[in-house]
């Protein structure tokens, strides 16, 4: 590689034209992903204190937000539900007139080119807020596997592109992968969060998703943080078991995971940055520490630059939005 002053890097950094003539890494809207919480009713927006521009919402007003963000080029949304009633089991997940399924149905309807994942779990349908069954106060990992495959089918039947299991029961992706199989959806496809690590970045989730677990943690089934190799196992376990796109969630602390499981893959990636880094960046610009745009700016396309084909994001609309503005 040629020396000073041969090579002045500075020479390709003098304009904006000519910096992004030479761009390595590009973000689409259509590389992003929003998550919309959903609940039964109308007209129902109630904000989530921890979460600056993140409300719940009835489906009528869901499908306003998804409609927003669809025009700013957004590629597709995931849905959560919170549902009337909570159980032992969770047997809301699987009822086809709960908030995700009619959530489904009413977003193929009103806008059929715009991407429906739907979050299978059990956190937000259980009364113990964990993600599985509980027997004897642990998470039943083989009896989970049967009612994370009925929540899925249902949300297949609802009409959903991509079914996306976040529970981290070990198997649970053929559990799923056969249920649409043998009932005829094949052409369902299953995004696993392959690398989902047991993150302190969650909490203003388990606020808006009103899934905090009631005793206890989740880290007897999520991964530990420290941990790269076993990412791998996980992720290749869940190709090997049908999923067709994998997860790396949390994204920002786990860059080189990400990494990692593009490279070694090849496999279509998403990476989730969640709650907790999204908070993390408005509350900081809201006291005017950082500037909100670029903050979120950078912390995106630092994501896809690590490797991520999707980011699943909160700032989806807005980053869209400002892609749109600057052509
Ligand atoms: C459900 C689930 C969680 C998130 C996505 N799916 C919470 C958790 O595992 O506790 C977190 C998303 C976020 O923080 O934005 N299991």
């Amino acid at each position: 590689m040629p020396s000073f002053p041969t090579y002045r890097p500075r020479r390709l950094r003098r304009t904006e034209a000519l910096r992004s003539l030479v761009r390595e890494t590009v973000l689409a809207p259509s590389q992003l992903v929003l998550p919309l919480f959903v609940r039964p009713g109308t007209g129902v927006r109630t904000p989530v204190s921890s979460m600056a521009e993140v409300s719940q919402t009835s489906v009528d007003e869901m499908v306003r937000d998804a409609t927003a963000a669809a025009e700013a080029g957004v590629g597709g949304v995931l849905l959560f539900g919170i549902p009337e009633h909570k159980d032992e089991t969770g047997s809301s997940a699987w009822d086809d007139d709960g908030p995700v399924q009619r959530a489904v149905r009413a977003l193929k309807h009103e806008l059929p080119n715009l991407v429906v994942i739907t979050d299978v779990c059990m956190c937000e349908y259980t009364s113990h807020g964990h993600c599985g069954v509980l027997v004897n106060g642990e998470v039943d990992n083989d009896q989970s596997l049967e009612l994370l495959a009925r929540e899925a089918l249902s949300h297949a039947r609802a009409g959903a592109d991509i079914v996306a299991p976040s529970d981290m029961m070990d198997g649970r992706v053929g559990a799923i992968r056969s249920a649409l199989d043998d009932a005829g959806f094949s052409g369902t496809s299953i995004l696993s969060y392959a690398a989902k690590f047991a993150s302190a970045f969650y909490g203003p989730f388990r606020e808006a998703a009103e899934s905090t677990p009631q005793s206890g943690d989740r880290r007897g089934y999520q991964m530990d943080v420290a941990n790269v190799d076993e990412a791998l196992r996980e992720t290749w376990q869940d190709i090997d078991e049908g999923a067709d796109m994998v997860m790396v969630k949390p994204a920002g602390p786990f860059l080189d995971v990400i990494s990692r499981v593009k490279e070694e893959t090849g496999y279509p990636l998403a990476a989730y940055q969640v709650s907790g880094e999204y908070a993390m960046i408005q509350a900081a610009a809201e006291r005017g520490w950082i500037e909100r745009d670029r903050a979120m700016m950078e912390s995106l396309i630092g994501i896809r630059r690590a490797g991520a084909d999707v980011v699943i994001t909160y700032f989806a609309r807005a980053a869209a939005k400002l892609l749109r503005a600057r052509g």
